[in-house]
């Protein structure tokens, strides 16, 4: 069935959504995006996702396409007109199309940014079979520019390190710098040892994820202990579970890292109780 998209100022079918091949998100990678999961019908986090567009925008000096209440209102209405009950909304900003192609930035006042919005269906979160069985991920070198917590289109290594773990037969990868894991692919990273929740700590380094922030507030009221720090692929494999984040994948459990099974080498716990814990409070507090 034909989606209903966003695209500068009209929503239009899918087949007749268009953006200027001089649009810079095209040519230049200069554009960032959310994605916001929907769960019956409703927005889950959905001021955290704004929150961060802003964010991500005034780092890059790239103007905001429409107010908060605004991109409120396109998001409702994207949903409404392709009855989505499960799925997600993809937001994409870009600098816009100056008519050139030139590196230098055009002037905000005569070039309006590019703003397209889409939805994606998905099965509802309990159907979701990789929650029961766990992840594999292998490491690979984090090589990726060091403005990670700007969330920008240029997604051309982390689907790199996707095919590699393809390749290898697993499911995702785990990006590693330094010695220590940075996020996984497309997601924030976990390992859980003695009963203490094990994350990187918010830098540059990583992307500020939404449902860490989220799941890591839920964790605390829960009473859980909680260390922001970085943690090596050893000690990865010799924790007691792993887990990741992401708006897609909820909380989902990790099983083994570069063929090293984790614990039992089934999801944990600590994990388990975690996702219920946040589709629990997601769905409540969904917009
Ligand atoms: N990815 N780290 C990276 C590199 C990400 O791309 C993402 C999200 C996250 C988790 O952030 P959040 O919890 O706000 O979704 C961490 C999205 C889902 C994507 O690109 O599809």
């Amino acid at each position: 069935m034909s989606r209903t998209v966003y695209v500068n100022g009209a929503f239009v079918p899918e087949a007749e959504a268009t953006v200027s091949v001089f649009d810079r998100g095209f040519l230049m990678a200069d554009g960032v995006y959310e994605v916001t999961t929907v769960m019956d019908g409703r927005l889950v986090d959905f001021p955290g996702h704004m929150a961060r567009l802003e964010r991500s925008l005034s780092e890059l000096d790239m103007p905001s396409p429409a107010t908060a209440d605004e991109l409120l209102a396109l998001h409702r209405e994207l949903l409404e007109r392709n009855g989505l009950q499960q799925g997600r909304v993809y937001l994409q900003v870009t600098r816009g199309n100056p008519g050139d192609r030139d590196f230098a930035f055009p002037d905000p006042a005569t070039v309006a940014p590019t703003l397209v919005l889409f939805t994606q269906e998905t099965p509802a979160p309990e159907a979701i079979g990789a929650a029961r069985s766990g992840l594999r991920v292998i490491s690979v070198p984090d090589i990726r520019w060091h403005r990670r917590d700007i969330k920008t289109v240029q997604l051309l290594y982390p689907s790199m390190a996707k095919m590699m773990a393809k390749a290898a037969g697993a499911d995702d990868a785990w990006l590693v710098e330094d010695g220590k894991v940075t996020e996984g692919t497309s997601n924030n990273a976990y390992i859980v040892k003695n009963g203490r929740i094990v994350t990187r700590e918010l830098s540059h380094d990583i992307l500020h994820g939404i449902t860490r922030a989220a799941l890591l507030r839920y964790a605390r009221e829960a009473q859980m202990v909680v260390e922001e720090r970085a943690f090596t692929i050893a000690e990865a494999q010799a924790a007691d579970e792993a887990f990741i984040t992401s708006a897609s994948a909820f909380v989902m459990p990790v099983v083994s890292v570069d063929g090293a099974q984790i614990g039992a080498g089934t999801p944990g716990p600590v994990a388990t109780r975690l996702r219920e814990i946040y589709l629990e409070e997601s769905r409540k507090a969904a917009l």
